[in-house]
């Protein structure tokens, strides 16, 4: 088959820079496609809905992928070993029982969402520092927001934020679709520095008695079936880096969006506005799981231990589900996006990752009227 005839080509600069084209081709002439990388690409939005809900898809798939890389190299003499350490227990890779274990332990810990106090200070602080003429609104701004408000939650130094920003930052590439050596070397190095900065912060209760760490650490000790030590900073490492490249994406996308359109100053206008952002350009656009059976979609047998990637901006665009699917409609309701996914992995930082943007970008209005009407 030529390239050109390839339905799947995601590494294609121009499906790079916008894949929903390729999403719609897919949902239309194949929505349940075998790829010629030999992974399940599902597009439509009712199938990767079931397949989320499904916990006979199970997450990890991207883990036993790393692992398996991280053996071959260590058989070339690369010891990448940091980086299973750090991801092996990763929420997000686990199924049940471990996930249900961890997930409660966090829920029942997690309780204080009243936090837009501590985010707008947050972000009324970085603006400050700006450079008011000429600033990178997602480097400056949209990266070290998120950054700053999970030391702040946690109850860690707050100084440290620019610093575990960019270990999250290359550890997140580990999620990418395809990665390389270099990545890969990026990938270890955070790994270690953020084991190191954890163990050491756990291990010298380097934290405020009221931040969110010192109460995981207070109620683990507690606890019947304690984490390990190992265990607990997977889970500050993982906190740390699911809301800091997913918030700071929706961030750049609703400030290159309402900079071009009139702005909502009402709280549900914003609430509507937010969610349709997350629809029409979810931070997050693929997700993946493994058939831990054999499975059948929409007639197609998808056999135990395939690779099924699951298209969220695909299915975010499905025209049976969203009326003119590929316009950005700020006030649009009834909007159930899958752009925090579904199911037992449901993301735990929704709320956090709405309110931070909204925050981010009402101050950022604030404080730049000027850009706001005159940039475009
Ligand atoms: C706009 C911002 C965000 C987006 C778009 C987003 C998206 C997602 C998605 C799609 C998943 C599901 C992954 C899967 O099913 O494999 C997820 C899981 C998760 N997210 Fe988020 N996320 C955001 C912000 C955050 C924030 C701020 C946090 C908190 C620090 C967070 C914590 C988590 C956690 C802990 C999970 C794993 C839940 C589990 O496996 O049970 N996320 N997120």
């Amino acid at each position: 088959m030529s390239s050109d005839s390839l339905l799947w080509k995601p590494w294609d600069e121009v499906n790079f820079a916008d894949p929903y084209p390729m999403y719609k081709k897919l949902q239309q002439n194949d929505p349940v496609h075998l790829s010629q990388t030999k992974e399940w690409i599902i597009t439509r939005y009712e199938d990767v809905k079931l397949i989320l809900k499904d916990n006979r898809y199970q997450a990890g798939n991207r883990l036993e992928w790393i692992k398996r890389g991280v053996e071959y190299l260590n058989t070339h003499e690369m010891d990448f070993q940091a980086i299973a350490q750090a991801m092996s227990h990763f929420i997000l890779f686990l199924n049940p029982p471990q996930h249900t274990r961890v997930r409660k332990f966090i829920q029942s810990v997690w309780v204080n969402h009243d936090i837009e106090n501590l985010i707008r200070t947050g972000a009324n602080e970085l603006i400050a520092k700006l450079d008011k003429e000429k600033f990178n609104v997602v480097k400056d701004f949209g990266q070290a927001l998120p950054a700053l408000t999970m030391t702040n939650i946690l109850g860690i130094n707050s100084a440290d934020h620019r610093y575990l920003k960019d270990l999250a930052l290359n550890l997140i590439k580990a999620l990418d679709l395809y990665i390389t050596v270099k990545d890969l070397v990026l990938i270890h190095r955070a790994s270690k520095e953020f084991i190191e900065y954890f163990r050491i912060t756990l291990r010298e209760k380097k934290m405020h008695e009221e931040g969110l760490l010192f109460k995981i650490f207070a109620a683990n000790e507690k606890s019947q079936e304690p984490l390990s030590e190992e265990e607990l900073i997977s889970i500050c490492i993982f906190l740390f880096t699911a809301g800091e490249e997913t918030t700071s994406g929706l961030i750049g996308v609703g400030v290159y969006h309402l900079t071009k359109s009139s702005f909502p100053h009402a709280p549900q206008a914003w609430e509507l506005a937010i969610d349709e952002l997350l629809r029409f350009n979810p931070p997050v656009q693929l997700l993946g799981r493994i058939a831990s059976e054999d499975l059948s979609v929409r007639g197609k047998i998808i056999s135990k231990g395939s690779t099924v990637t699951l298209c969220l901006g695909g299915a975010n665009r499905d025209p049976e589900i969203f009326d003119n699917p590929d316009e950005l409609i700020l006030n649009r309701t009834q909007n159930r996006h899958l752009a925090f996914g579904s199911g037992i992995h449901f993301c735990l930082g929704d709320w956090l990752g709405k309110l931070q943007s909204r925050i981010a970008l009402e101050e950022l209005l604030l404080n730049f009227s000027r850009f706001a009407s005159s940039y475009y």
